[in-house]
């Protein structure tokens, strides 16, 4: 059994519901759920799931090899999910690459981060990896109170993705600064800490507690949740109260903040515009996007919740398109994620005008991902004569 697989597996890593991960919710084994085929680590990224060809789609066409493209470049079949051949090698052997970023002030070791929701507080990953080789750990995100979350089921696997309906679940940020930051402060990696509410004033609570707490690099607010004053309107998908919001975080907050993005808007540019005009420090995106599935034997929705967000390889080109537009758009940095499961995947988010990358669902198959895709951003610096990897973002050439 390889490590990847132990640890979706093992109980360590994959159940504890102590900490507000409820990994176990997350990949419905607590549903009886074959917990590997949920998540997907019985196959590794196997190229016949990734592409579609077990369900009936022919591979070749699926995976671009009609058109020309290497199959197993296409299919990702010649990383997995990590990085090509060779990277190490090129690592140790190579010079030296500065890999220091930095975001309203907060330096971070590295553009690496992980996806909140995707990592608890990092806890069970540390079992697994030494956190202090990431950038960041973005937590869990936390509410003024508890939240219970929705039923069961809220996870169903899509092609290249996963939809989840877990509905912010959360020990309540009380319940955080107690047992989780403590924790991450020891980690010796940047702390950013995801910020939820249904209306301005729950977040602005969420903050007032998070005022001046030593050890906290950063906030990020997610305002993908709906606004139940507003009969349930995705918060981040009005300009007007994008911008109110960001306003009020950044009167609150003594951290930098991060608003993070609902992909679900017709023109994502308009919600950054908002966020700038706001005050924000800086942005995150995207959020999942929302879909649907049906069970055709039982003829109705396989998610509790009806809909739930995508995540995962799927979404990676409309993420980066959006990543793209946004830095036309706005001139605060960028914190970029959606589907990226490899280095080259996060090349191409920097290049797009990313100075960051968030890693998510890709956790999930290989909880070393993350440290695969430093030293594959590293390599690819070397490659490429890049001395700073500071000068990749928005490199792209035009
Ligand atoms: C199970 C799960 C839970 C999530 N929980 C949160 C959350 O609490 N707060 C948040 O802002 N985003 C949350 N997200 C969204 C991710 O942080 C990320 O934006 C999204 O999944 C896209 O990245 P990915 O494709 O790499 O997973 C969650 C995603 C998943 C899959």
């Amino acid at each position: 059994m390889t490590e990847a697989r132990k640890s979706v597996t093992a109980p360590n890593a994959a159940g504890r519901t102590d900490r507000g991960m409820e990994q176990n919710g997350v990949c419905g084994a607590d549903r009886g759920m074959e917990q590997k085929a949920v998540c997907g680590a019985d196959r590794g990224m196997d190229p016949d799931t990734v592409c579609g060809a077990d369900r009936g789609m022919d591979r070749d066409t699926a995976c671009g090899a009609d058109r020309g493209m290497d199959r197993d470049t296409a299919c990702g079949a010649d990383r997995g999910s990590g990085c090509p051949a060779g990277a190490e090698k090129d690592v140790k052997n190579g010079p030296d690459v500065r890999m220091e970023v930095e975001i309203a002030g907060v330096k971070f070791k590295n553009p690496v981060f992980t996806a909140s929701g995707t990592y608890g507080s990092g806890m069970e990953y540390s079992e697994w990896i030494d956190l202090s080789r990431l950038g960041a750990v973005t937590a869990k995100g936390i509410s003024d109170v508890p939240w219970e979350g929705n039923p069961a089921p809220r996870v169903a696997e899509t092609a290249s993705g996963m939809l989840n309906c877990i509905g912010l679940q959360n020990p309540g940020v009380d319940a955080f600064l107690e047992r989780d930051l403590p924790f991450l402060r020891k980690a010796g990696c940047g702390v950013i800490v995801n910020v939820a509410g249904h209306e301005p004033d729950e977040y602005y609570r969420v903050i007032d507690r998070l005022r001046d707490v030593p050890g906290i690099d950063m906030l990020e607010i997610n305002i993908s949740c709906p606004n139940v004053k507003a009969g349930g309107l995705v918060l981040g998908t009005d300009p007007g109260m994008v911008e109110e919001i960001t306003r009020g975080c950044k009167a609150h907050a003594t951290q930098p903040v991060m608003m993070k993005l609902t992909p679900n808007v017709t023109d994502i540019k308009v919600l950054a515009k908002a966020c700038e005009a706001g005050g924000a420090d800086a942005i995150s995106l995207i959020n999942t996007l929302t879909g649907m599935r049906i069970d055709i034997e039982r003829q109705t929705f396989v998610l509790s919740n009806r809909v739930g967000g995508l995540s995962g390889p799927a979404i990676m080109p409309v993420a980066l398109r959006m990543v793209y537009e946004c830095a036309q758009a706005v001139s605060i940095p960028i914190v970029g994620m959606g589907g990226i499961s490899c280095a080259e995947d996060a090349v191409e988010f920097l290049l797009a005008g990313a100075t960051a990358v968030s890693v998510g669902m890709a956790n999930f198959i290989n909880p070393k991902v993350t440290l695969e895709i430093i030293d594959g951003l590293k390599a690819y610096c070397v490659r490429h004569g890049v001395a700073d990897i500071r000068k990749l973002t928005g490199a792209v050439k035009k």
